[in-house]
């Protein structure tokens, strides 16, 4: 079952910026990429990076320790050496809150 959950208010977020959160056990990730927001897990697929001190760009999200990028739309990397995608989530404005279902 999921639940939505209120991540920051969309003020904290602006362009080019994440946000990071923790969710009872999951490392979740907010992006902001040309006024699209993203939501992600935030520890890399391939040894445990933290991203959000990774760099976000047109390209996607780069980890920070062995520079794959991730597509923010599927999760998917793009590069070696991480090749399992990052679980996305959905998200939504409400009340001036992006919310995540997790
Ligand atoms: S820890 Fe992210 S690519 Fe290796």
């Amino acid at each position: 079952m999921t639940d939505w959950i209120k991540a920051c208010s969309t003020n904290s977020l602006g362009q080019g910026e994440m946000f990071s959160l923790d969710h009872n056990d999951k490392k979740l990730l907010l992006t902001n990429m040309n006024g699209k927001i993203f939501a992600t897990d935030r520890i890399c697929t391939h040894a445990e990076a933290d991203l959000s001190t990774g760099i976000l760009s047109e390209n996607g999200l780069t980890c920070p320790l062995h520079l794959s990028i991730f597509n923010m739309d599927d999760g998917m990397p793009q590069n070696l050496p991480a090749e399992k995608p990052l679980q996305i989530y959905r998200t939504k404005i409400q009340d001036n809150n992006i919310l995540i279902e997790v």
